[in-house]
């Protein structure tokens, strides 16, 4: 009887689990044969190498499949030389698709009805082809799509409304195509890349879409309600009148450089009202308030203005960026931090750009010793050392333009968010922090002859570069400001004994704040913290007290307990902080040997090499199409 029962069960499960793999397997069977369907009815004058007898997972050109091998997860066929429309029911049956791309191609016909099966689909490229007639009418079923781009066919009719369903939206691509009738109401606030130009469009630009520059609706007949037709304000991209080279390209005549400035003042003072006004209206969110340079000036006396070229934003490398002074005023803007030297500003620009603005107080040095300064900081180029952008520079307000990072600094991964839902920061990501800024610190000495100091090393002056190592920031401001921190402020528990005043802070006392970081990461402490007395204690004197007493286990932060055997990286991390912040500034390492003492302590994979140290060759983050999270290869 019950033998009975547990053979009817087993041979139950048997089947339950059989069937499981027969389905997967029928899965893949089935996602082949429509590859095969597709491929055989679709002329292409290239080989493709998909035969019936090898497998689809591993060999088949073009073709990836989930992690168990059991169905296509992605179809990338781009430039196979593909003529001709696209056999109905083929690709439709690949249910499991999350990418397709079939760009560059010479594809015709119109979009496949039954692609509307691919209910997983996140990233859609068909562009560079001959599709023609109307675009889906109902995008709601793709509910996962990321990327759609469509661009350069002969898709006709009108953009369909239901694109406004796809939430995930990151990127539209509808350039170049032959659509005609009114852009529907996009309210996407996801959507960071827009290309709608070359086309037959008419009407407005509805108002969710005005974040874009106008050049992604160019090419069409469109108008856009509520910007006054104002002439740009820089008649001339801003690099053009930035003079940097001591003599000004003087215009044809005085007039048209007086018109050209008391515009882009005009423009600016305008700005400076709007910005009152909004800042005035929302709450939260800040603006530049700009005590912006007294504005209304008539064009001679702006030209004489114009001499001492105050009112410029001063960028390194090339003119390319997509924004100048006015945007940056016009951004919306969040403060990320008040730190030693000034605010910190995240400002998303019109299209999508996102920066850092630090907005410096009390600056000591003059106009020429801080354009010297900022020469040097931003010629240095290195994975490990925040990119600075620009600068402006004028009587009443300094300005920083920095790339942002969206992972936040080595102080709020190590002392934000205290709670129930903080995520410890594990013992290989402080490595790679620790690193990292090691690195870029080493990078920074070498600068101006070897002579350049940080002066602002601290935990929340180390951001995450996109490859998870500790990049530095805020470099070589303490030689142009005037203030120091107040003795216990969290700032000063990074100052080296000798260091009175920041201006005379040296290398060696960058090596002693880099020795607190580093104390900071390994103990889990603030460098001036409380005791359990209400006793303020600095970091050293506390790491120092307890090594003396022979407690080093006590020295650790709990949450590195979890981790097991790396008893030994942390005492030796321990002694490299150590030897930093030993009293006498000589008898302290180089910053390079810091860095390479760390890298004996656990080789670390590195795809960090500062082998790739000029990265002028990479394509500048302020381009519009900066993104957070890279799409998938097409
Ligand atoms: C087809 O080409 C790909 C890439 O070139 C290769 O990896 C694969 O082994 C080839 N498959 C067959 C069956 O030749
Ligand atoms: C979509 O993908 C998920 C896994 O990412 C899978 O569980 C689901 O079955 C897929 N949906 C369809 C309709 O294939
Ligand atoms: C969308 O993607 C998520 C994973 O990112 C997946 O779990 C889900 O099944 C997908 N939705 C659809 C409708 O396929
Ligand atoms: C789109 O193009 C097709 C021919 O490819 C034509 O028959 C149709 O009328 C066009 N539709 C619109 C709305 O222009
Ligand atoms: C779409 O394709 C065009 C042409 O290949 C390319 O320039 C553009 O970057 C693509 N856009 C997106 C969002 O992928
Ligand atoms: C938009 O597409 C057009 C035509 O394909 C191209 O020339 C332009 O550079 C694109 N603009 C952006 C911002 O991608």
């Amino acid at each position: 009887m019950m033998g009975g029962a547990l053979c009817i069960l087993s041979s139950v499960l048997l089947l339950v689990v059989g069937a499981g793999v027969l389905r997967a397997n029928a899965d893949l069977a089935g996602d082949k044969q429509a590859l095969l369907d597709f491929a055989d009815n679709l002329p292409h004058s290239r080989y493709l190498n998909w035969t019936e007898s090898s497998p689809v997972c591993s060999n088949w050109v073009g073709v990836t499949c989930d992690k168990d091998g059991s169905r296509v997860i992605a179809l990338r066929l781009p430039g196979v030389g593909f003529h001709g429309p696209i056999p109905a029911n083929t690709l439709g049956r690949l249910s499991d698709l999350q990418i397709l791309s079939l760009r560059s191609n010479a594809i015709t016909g119109s979009f496949p009805s039954d692609f509307a099966n691919l209910k997983n689909l996140s990233y859609l490229y068909l562009q560079s082809n001959k599709f023609s007639g109307p675009l889906p009418r109902d995008f709601s079923v793709w509910k996962n799509l990321t990327i759609l781009n469509l661009s350069n066919n002969a898709f006709n009719g009108s953009i369909p409304s239901s694109l406004a369903t796809l939430t995930q939206l990151d990127g539209l691509n509808l350039a170049s195509n032959l659509l005609s009738g009114e852009i529907p109401d996009l309210q996407l606030p996801q959507l960071q890349l827009l290309n709608l130009s070359n086309n037959n469009l008419h009407g407005s630009v509805p108002k969710s879409l005005e974040r874009f520059p106008s050049s992604v609706f160019a090419g069409n007949d469109l108008s856009f309600p509520n910007s006054t037709p104002h002439p740009s304000p820089f008649i001339s991209p801003p690099c053009d009148l930035q003079p940097r080279s001591k003599t000004p390209r003087m215009l044809n005549g005085m007039a048209l450089l007086a018109i050209v400035i008391a515009g882009c003042l005009l423009a600016l003072a305008s700005v400076g009202i709007l910005i009152f006004i909004r800042r005035s209206k929302r709450k939260g969110e800040e603006m530049f308030s700009g005590k912006l340079p007294k504005m209304r000036m008539s064009p001679e006396k702006a030209i004489s203005r114009s001499q001492d070229a105050n009112n410029r934003l001063v960028f390194f490398e090339g003119c390319n960026y997509a924004f100048d002074l006015e945007d940056l005023l016009r951004a919306s803007a969040e403060v990320l931090g008040k730190g030693t030297f000034g605010i910190s500003y995240k400002a998303i620009l019109e299209d999508a750009v996102t920066v850092v603005v630090k907005r410096l107080k009390e600056v000591s040095a003059g106009k020429r010793e801080f354009e010297q300064q900022m020469e040097i900081v931003g010629g240095i180029r290195h994975e490990n050392v925040v990119e600075l952008k620009a600068y402006y520079y004028s009587k009443d307000e300094k300005l920083m333009v920095y790339d942002y990072y969206s992972q936040g600094s080595l102080s709020t991964l190590l002392h934000g968010k205290l709670g129930e839902d903080r995520t410890p920061l594990d013992w290989d990501s402080r490595m790679r922090i620790a690193l990292g800024a090691a690195r870029g610190i080493a990078r920074v000495h070498l600068e101006n002859n070897g002579r350049l100091v940080h002066g602002n090393v601290k935990s929340s002056n180390i951001l995450i570069n996109p490859q998870q190592y500790g990049c530095v920031s805020d470099l070589g401001l303490a030689a142009v400001m005037s203030s120091l921190a107040p003795p216990i402020s969290r700032a000063a528990g990074y100052r080296a004994p000798e260091v009175t005043d920041t201006r005379k802070a040296g290398q060696p006392s960058d090596v002693y704040s880099f020795g607190v970081v580093l104390l900071e990461l390994l103990t889990g402490k603030s460098p001036v913290h409380a005791t359990g007395y209400g006793e303020m204690v600095h970091l050293v004197r506390w790491v120092h007290s307890v090594v003396r007493e022979e407690w080093t286990a006590e020295v650790f932060d709990v949450e590195l307990m979890r981790y097991p055997n790396i008893e030994e990286e942390l005492v030796e991390m321990l002694q490299i902080a150590m030897a930093c912040v030993v009293r006498m500034p000589d008898q302290r390492p180089k910053m390079a040997d810091v860095a390479k003492m760390i890298e004996n302590v656990r080789c670390l994979e590195t795809n960090n090499r500062p082998s790739s140290e000029n990265r002028s060759e990479r394509s500048s983050p302020l381009q519009p199409a900066v993104r957070s999270s890279p799409a998938p290869s097409q």
